[in-house]
């Protein structure tokens, strides 16, 4: 009895400290054994008998024979066979209580399911008690071809303390992964073409002819708000404490003050200019004093004077002032997200090209600046916005900095068309000087951490490209993308857009009016209009429809612009749906099971019968739709009553893979993984479960995904998991990485999302409990 005697494969004593060595049967605690409290609740001993030799034989296999109940028979016919762990090792594992009997087998060898030849190890049989091997243990001799050939092998064996619990879980899913899957057989591409089992008139699953009925609301919208409104907020102004609107404070939530690091050569002189600037301009302002300002959640709460506090909207009137304190003035600050010095918010590609940039990239390569070019009214907001939303999820720091915004801030926004001629020297010094702020701005930002500047605005002069050019020189890298839109009628739509959503116009009530002073500052515009032919630039010619145009691409190299070039070639802005839904209940989510691969409960099964009927309706005017779920039985499961759609199975969209937790609840992971379980609450994000994957895993698992939801002109309905689907939508609502574990996602629940020329709109839909 005892441990003393048995060997590691490190040739120490085998009872390894963290999983538990065997204690003797009478319960006292061994060389590496545990002390008796260890067999609280019925614990059982796992047992690992190991041989090793790096000389394989033929097609002989190790095996034991021995002693009832345990090893079974000392008829070598029945021999057990073990399985081959590494090339050369062999291991047979079973379950035996602590105080077990005293075990007596042997080893032999013969090839796998045959009887002769057999051979038998030299020596007395072994004994194993309380998991162990008993004295020293020596190797196991074979004779081969009479006395010529002598085979040994080392011998070793393990025990490691198991509770049922762990037990349990563990044939749970043995005999989850033998059940053969109720979907075998349906190819990767299918359709039903005929009603399966279409839902009675008055049954459960048929739904309400009026699907508003179902209609829920969405707890936290994307803004509905005008896109160059939710542009950085100008830090330059609004930290000199010279500027304000009105009314407007929209910051984007990631923003923390900037601040000009060290390395910042030379640029702490050209703040002091800005600032200069801004307090010049500050005296001829008339203000009306705003006095406290608090960062809300993504949008900034203002208070006024009279007390009286909000959340307030772009609308370019007036200045009042806010106060030169800047410390209330900070917006949403103190989030640290991705700042210089912590590796980026990201996995695989994105960590690994963000490292190797870091590690070889010059300094100034590490930063890029994507400023846009382009007449009023071709998209390039549009395109901004998609492109920031884009890259900060694949958790690139990415900021949108909008030119017409600090315009309106320091100019006022109610600037007539005069404002823009090319004759008129006041409005080209004022343009171009709120240009030079807005790229101030940006480059500090970068110097505080942020890795990608969109800067948007027309830049439609060589003039003006170079002085950004210049600006960016020893900063960051620029490129120019360039969005050339020559249909009449987009050019119309964005237009109207433009007169009816633009600050610029709202204190505007007369549309023609309004159209007239647009239509003359564009042909302002076009007068000097110059398009890129310098640097490194993209330019998107006829692009948005998403089909056919031009694409050409100058000087382009690199991760980063690699993928926006793709992201590019692949968005446009033909509005359509895109319908995102968890599958119908499963027997995992009945019983709070993470993982699996379990069918639908009978509720489960009700959900998809009533999605079916859903999309008939929801989809009966589209031409063409796909339907995309994931590999598992239950998304499967989920679509197969739809009709008349094709049905695509992508494994991209797999559930989070929870390793060594699958098909466990979570109480159970808290019981037998404490530190798992601690390390996941404390960074939901990041943490990796062993042998499976993290949030950020799954995002950049779900980048083909999103680049194909983009380039798809028509709708799509995905049948996805929990996890995916936050990642998915985070993409569309545009909601912050460190959010996305924790996004509400229902199940039997649809989240409809509207693509279109104003961006994002979302609607939900329940269709039940
Ligand atoms: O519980 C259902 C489920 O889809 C699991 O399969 C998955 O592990 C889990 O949700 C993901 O959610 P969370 O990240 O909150 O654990």
């Amino acid at each position: 009895m005892g441990t003393s005697g048995s060997k590691g494969i490190d040739g120490a004593g085998s009872a390894d400290a963290a999983g538990g060595g065997a204690a003797g049967g009478g319960g006292e605690a061994g060389e590496g054994g545990h002390a008796p409290e260890a067999w609280h609740g019925g614990a059982q001993l796992y047992v690992s008998l190991k041989m090793e030799n790096a000389r394989i034989i033929g097609d002989l296999v190790p095996h034991v024979y021995g002693s009832e109940p345990i090893i079974g028979s000392w008829d070598p016919a029945r021999a057990l066979a073990m399985e081959r762990e590494l090339a050369s090792l062999w291991t047979l594992s079973f379950v035996v209580p602590p105080d077990h009997e005293t075990v007596d087998f042997k080893f032999l060898l013969k090839p796998k399911e045959d009887t002769t030849p057999c051979i038998i190890e030299e020596g007395p049989p072994r004994l194993l008690t309380g998991g162990m091997l008993e004295g020293d243990v020596r190797v196991a001799l074979f004779k081969l071809n009479g006395d010529d050939e002598v085979l040994e092998f080392r011998v070793f064996n393990k025990a490691d303390i198991v509770s049922p619990l762990e037990l349990a879980a563990s044939w749970r899913v043995y005999k989850e992964n033998f059940q053969p899957s109720r979907v075998r057989g349906i190819p990767d591409v299918s359709i039903n073409v005929a009603p399966t089992n279409a839902p009675e008139e008055g049954s459960a699953a048929t739904l309400e002819l009026d699907l508003e009925h179902y209609v829920v609301p969405t707890p936290t919208a994307p803004p509905n708000e005008y896109a160059a409104n939710l542009a950085a907020t100008p830090a330059s102004l609004i930290q000199t404490g010279a500027l304000w609107t009105n009314d407007v404070l929209l910051s984007d939530g990631i923003q923390s003050p900037s601040t000009v690091s060290a390395d910042f050569e030379g640029h702490s002189n050209h703040k002091k200019n800005i600032e200069a600037w801004a307090t010049d301009s500050a005296r001829k302002i008339q203000t009306s004093g705003l006095i406290e300002s608090k960062s809300v959640g993504t949008f900034t709460s203002l208070q006024k004077p009279d007390g009286q506090k909000g959340l307030f909207v772009d609308r370019g009137v007036g200045f009042p002032k806010l106060p030169k304190s800047s410390s209330t003035c900070s917006l949403a600050s103190g989030l640290s997200f991705g700042s210089a010095k912590t590796m980026p918010e990201a996995a695989g590609a994105v960590a690994a090209a963000a490292v190797a940039d870091r590690l070889h990239g010059s300094k100034e390569d590490r930063k890029l600046a994507i400023a846009l070019v382009g007449l009023p009214a071709r998209g390039k907001t549009f395109t901004a916005v998609k492109l920031t939303r884009y890259l900060r999820w694949l958790g690139h720091e990415t900021r949108h900095f909008n030119v017409g915004k600090y315009r309106r801030l320091k100019h006022g926004a109610n600037q007539a068309a005069d404002f823009f001629r090319d004759d008129n020297p006041e409005g080209i010094e004022a343009r171009n000087e709120v240009a030079a702020l807005a790229m101030e701005d940006m480059i500090d930002w970068m110097h505080g951490g942020g890795q990608v500047g969109i800067f948007d605005a027309t830049n439609s002069t060589t003039k003006r490209r170079r002085m950004l050019m210049k600006m960016a020189e020893g900063n960051c890298k620029i490129i120019f993308l360039e969005t050339i839109c020559n249909d009449p009628l987009i050019i119309e739509t964005n237009i109207r857009l433009k007169i009816q959503q633009s600050p610029d116009y709202a204190d505007q009530p007369d549309y023609e009016a309004g159209l007239q002073d647009f239509m003359e500052r564009l042909a302002n515009y076009e007068k000097v209009y110059e398009p890129v032919g310098e640097g490194s630039y993209i330019k998107m010619i006829d692009m948005v429809k998403g089909q056919g145009g031009q694409l050409q691409v100058n000087n382009i190299s690199g991760y980063l612009p690699g993928r926006i070039v793709f992201f590019l070639v692949n968005s446009h802005l033909t509005p359509r749906p895109i319908l995102l839904t968890r599958h119908g209940e499963s027997l995992h989510n009945v019983r709070g099971r993470v993982g699996g691969d379990t069918v639908l409960s009978e509720k489960g099964e009700l959900y998809a019968k009533k999605l079916a009927s859903f999309i008939e309706k929801r989809l009966k005017c589209e031409k063409t739709a796909t339907i995309w779920t994931s590999t598992l039985q239950r998304t499967i499961l989920t679509a197969s009553p739809i009709v008349g759609f094709p049905k695509i199975q992508w494994r991209a969209l797999d559930e989070i893979n929870s390793g060594v937790c699958d098909g466990m609840t979570y109480e159970e992971i808290k019981k037998i993984m404490p530190e798992e379980f601690e390390s996941r609450k404390k960074d939901k994000l990041r943490y990796r479960y062993p042998r499976g994957e993290s949030y950020l895993d799954v995002i950049q698992r779900l980048e083909p995904v999103i680049i194909e939801l983009e380039r798809q002109r028509a709708p799509v309905v995905v049948i996805s998991h929990q996890a995916v689907l936050r990642a998915l939508y985070a993409y569309f609502a545009d909601r912050p990485l460190r959010e996305v574990p924790d996004i509400e996602m229902p199940l039997h629940t649809i989240i409809e999302i509207q693509m279109g020329v104003t961006g994002v709109e979302e609607k939900r839909y329940k269709l039940m409990d």
